[in-house]
Protein backbone atom coordinates (compact mmCIF):
# COMPACT_ATOMS: atom_id res chain seq x y z
CA UNK A 1 0.00 0.00 0.00
CA UNK A 2 1.73 3.40 -1.55
CA UNK A 3 1.25 6.59 0.19
CA UNK A 4 -0.11 9.17 -1.63
CA UNK A 5 0.48 12.87 -2.19
CA UNK A 6 -2.72 14.30 -1.04
CA UNK A 7 -4.50 17.05 -2.93
CA UNK A 8 -3.86 20.67 -2.26
CA UNK A 9 -6.53 22.30 -0.29
CA UNK A 10 -6.82 25.21 -2.33
CA UNK A 11 -5.17 26.24 -6.06
CA UNK A 12 -1.83 26.95 -6.33
CA UNK A 13 -2.09 30.48 -7.57
CA UNK A 14 -4.67 31.33 -4.81
CA UNK A 15 -1.51 32.15 -2.06
CA UNK A 16 -0.41 34.75 -4.29
CA UNK A 17 0.17 37.55 -1.97
CA UNK A 18 1.90 35.42 0.52
CA UNK A 19 3.85 32.60 -1.66
CA UNK A 20 3.67 32.56 -4.89
CA UNK A 21 2.34 29.82 -7.83
CA UNK A 22 6.22 29.22 -8.37
CA UNK A 23 7.10 28.43 -4.68
CA UNK A 24 4.18 26.05 -4.15
CA UNK A 25 4.81 24.45 -7.36
CA UNK A 26 8.45 23.83 -6.67
CA UNK A 27 7.48 22.91 -2.49
CA UNK A 28 3.88 20.54 -3.45
CA UNK A 29 5.47 18.93 -6.91
CA UNK A 30 8.89 18.60 -6.48
CA UNK A 31 10.05 18.74 -2.68
CA UNK A 32 6.79 17.15 -1.20
CA UNK A 33 6.42 15.01 -3.68
CA UNK A 34 10.13 13.57 -3.50
CA UNK A 35 8.93 12.87 -0.24
CA UNK A 36 6.46 10.55 -1.25
CA UNK A 37 8.31 8.87 -4.21
CA UNK A 38 10.88 8.30 -1.60
CA UNK A 39 9.07 6.53 1.51
CA UNK A 40 7.10 4.25 -0.90
CA UNK A 41 10.76 3.43 -2.94
CA UNK A 42 12.20 2.62 0.42
CA UNK A 43 8.67 0.52 1.85
CA UNK A 44 8.38 -1.19 -1.21
CA UNK A 45 8.70 -4.73 -0.33
CA UNK A 46 8.91 -4.43 3.63
CA UNK A 47 6.44 -4.37 6.72
CA UNK A 48 6.03 -1.40 6.33
CA UNK A 49 4.05 -1.29 3.07
CA UNK A 50 1.18 -2.34 4.99
CA UNK A 51 2.06 0.07 8.06
CA UNK A 52 0.14 3.81 7.45
CA UNK A 53 2.24 7.11 7.17
CA UNK A 54 1.79 7.85 10.95
CA UNK A 55 3.19 4.51 12.04
CA UNK A 56 6.03 3.98 9.54
CA UNK A 57 7.06 7.38 11.14
CA UNK A 58 6.82 5.45 14.25
CA UNK A 59 8.60 2.55 13.88
CA UNK A 60 11.29 3.77 11.60
CA UNK A 61 14.75 5.50 11.58
CA UNK A 62 17.48 6.89 9.42
CA UNK A 63 16.48 7.67 5.49
CA UNK A 64 13.18 6.15 5.74
CA UNK A 65 12.39 8.12 9.11
CA UNK A 66 13.27 11.09 7.29
CA UNK A 67 11.34 11.08 4.18
CA UNK A 68 8.26 9.81 5.93
CA UNK A 69 7.84 12.63 8.30
CA UNK A 70 8.75 15.28 5.37
CA UNK A 71 5.47 13.70 3.46
CA UNK A 72 3.49 13.84 7.05
CA UNK A 73 4.64 17.43 8.08
CA UNK A 74 4.39 18.89 4.68
CA UNK A 75 0.69 17.42 4.44
CA UNK A 76 0.18 19.12 7.72
CA UNK A 77 1.10 22.04 6.44
CA UNK A 78 -0.72 22.49 3.79
CA UNK A 79 -3.39 22.23 6.30
CA UNK A 80 -2.56 25.50 7.90
CA UNK A 81 -3.11 27.99 5.48
CA UNK A 82 -5.96 29.13 3.50
CA UNK A 83 -6.15 31.45 1.02
CA UNK A 84 -9.14 33.73 2.52
CA UNK A 85 -7.81 35.41 5.61
CA UNK A 86 -10.13 34.04 8.94
CA UNK A 87 -10.35 34.33 12.76
CA UNK A 88 -9.20 32.71 15.55
CA UNK A 89 -12.35 31.35 16.79
CA UNK A 90 -13.17 32.74 19.93
CA UNK A 91 -12.15 29.28 22.17
CA UNK A 92 -8.77 29.08 20.66
CA UNK A 93 -8.14 32.48 20.86
CA UNK A 94 -8.92 32.25 24.86
CA UNK A 95 -6.66 29.11 25.00
CA UNK A 96 -3.55 30.67 23.46
CA UNK A 97 -4.40 33.95 25.79
CA UNK A 98 -4.29 31.85 28.68
CA UNK A 99 -0.98 30.26 27.70
CA UNK A 100 0.87 33.36 26.44
CA UNK A 101 -0.26 35.77 28.03
CA UNK A 102 -2.11 37.56 25.15
CA UNK A 103 -2.41 36.61 21.27
CA UNK A 104 0.21 39.42 20.35
CA UNK A 105 2.97 37.36 22.35
CA UNK A 106 2.24 34.22 21.25
CA UNK A 107 2.40 35.72 17.53
CA UNK A 108 5.71 37.26 18.35
CA UNK A 109 6.89 34.24 20.33
CA UNK A 110 6.07 31.70 17.40
CA UNK A 111 7.57 34.04 14.57
CA UNK A 112 10.64 34.75 16.92
CA UNK A 113 11.35 31.05 17.11
CA UNK A 114 10.69 30.45 13.91
CA UNK A 115 12.95 32.98 12.52
CA UNK A 116 15.73 31.71 14.38
CA UNK A 117 15.50 28.04 13.90
CA UNK A 118 19.12 27.33 12.56
CA UNK A 119 19.10 25.80 9.45
CA UNK A 120 16.13 23.76 7.94
CA UNK A 121 13.06 22.71 9.71
CA UNK A 122 9.61 23.47 11.38
CA UNK A 123 8.06 25.77 14.06
CA UNK A 124 5.19 24.08 15.42
CA UNK A 125 2.25 24.95 18.08
CA UNK A 126 1.85 22.05 19.82
CA UNK A 127 -0.23 20.13 23.15
CA UNK A 128 2.98 18.25 24.59
CA UNK A 129 2.27 15.41 27.22
CA UNK A 130 0.37 17.78 29.50
CA UNK A 131 -1.70 19.23 27.40
CA UNK A 132 -0.37 22.69 27.32
CA UNK A 133 0.10 24.40 24.34
CA UNK A 134 4.32 25.16 22.89
CA UNK A 135 5.57 26.62 20.64
CA UNK A 136 8.36 24.06 19.25
CA UNK A 137 11.36 24.34 17.14
CA UNK A 138 11.81 20.94 15.11
CA UNK A 139 15.05 20.52 12.62
CA UNK A 140 15.31 18.94 9.88
CA UNK A 141 12.45 16.25 9.62
CA UNK A 142 11.76 15.98 13.49
CA UNK A 143 7.66 16.04 13.92
CA UNK A 144 5.84 16.28 17.40
CA UNK A 145 3.98 12.62 16.59
CA UNK A 146 6.76 10.84 17.69
CA UNK A 147 7.47 13.22 21.40
CA UNK A 148 3.81 12.20 22.32
CA UNK A 149 2.74 15.73 21.34
CA UNK A 150 -0.35 16.41 19.40
CA UNK A 151 -0.13 18.85 16.28
CA UNK A 152 -1.68 21.91 15.88
CA UNK A 153 -0.03 24.63 13.29
CA UNK A 154 3.02 24.17 11.58
CA UNK A 155 5.53 26.69 9.73
CA UNK A 156 7.81 25.37 7.12
CA UNK A 157 10.52 27.10 7.69
CA UNK A 158 13.08 24.73 5.27
CA UNK A 159 14.74 27.58 2.39
CA UNK A 160 12.60 26.29 0.12
CA UNK A 161 9.56 27.22 1.69
CA UNK A 162 10.15 30.69 0.98
CA UNK A 163 13.20 31.73 -1.19
CA UNK A 164 12.06 32.15 -4.33
CA UNK A 165 9.91 34.81 -2.80
CA UNK A 166 11.89 35.86 0.26
CA UNK A 167 15.42 35.25 -0.26
CA UNK A 168 17.01 35.43 2.68
CA UNK A 169 14.12 37.37 4.50
CA UNK A 170 12.86 34.12 6.13
CA UNK A 171 10.85 36.98 8.98
CA UNK A 172 9.47 38.87 6.29
CA UNK A 173 7.59 35.36 5.22
CA UNK A 174 6.72 34.64 8.29
CA UNK A 175 5.03 37.74 9.34
CA UNK A 176 3.17 37.14 5.82
CA UNK A 177 2.34 33.76 6.51
CA UNK A 178 1.05 34.04 10.03
CA UNK A 179 -2.35 35.88 8.37
CA UNK A 180 -2.44 32.96 5.87
CA UNK A 181 -2.95 30.38 8.79
CA UNK A 182 -6.29 28.61 9.18
CA UNK A 183 -7.37 28.83 12.47
CA UNK A 184 -10.37 26.83 12.13
CA UNK A 185 -8.19 24.06 10.88
CA UNK A 186 -6.25 24.82 14.05
CA UNK A 187 -8.81 24.86 16.34
CA UNK A 188 -10.37 21.36 14.98
CA UNK A 189 -7.16 19.79 15.80
CA UNK A 190 -7.55 20.34 19.60
CA UNK A 191 -10.34 18.35 21.19
CA UNK A 192 -13.43 19.89 22.63
CA UNK A 193 -12.13 19.65 26.64
CA UNK A 194 -8.82 21.09 25.76
CA UNK A 195 -11.13 24.17 24.53
CA UNK A 196 -13.38 23.77 26.94
CA UNK A 197 -12.81 27.64 29.15
FE1 LIG B 1 9.08 22.01 2.75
Amino acid sequence: MAIKLKPLPYAEDTLGGVISKETIGFHYHKHHQGYVNNTNRLIDGSDFEEMTLVDIIRNSDGTLFNNAAQAYNHEFYWLCMRPDPVAVPPKLKSLIEKSFESFEVFKSTFIDKAATLFGSGWCWLELDLNENLTITQRSNADTPIIHGHKPLLVCDVWEHAYYLDYQNRRKEYLEKWFEIIDWEFVASMVKPENLAT
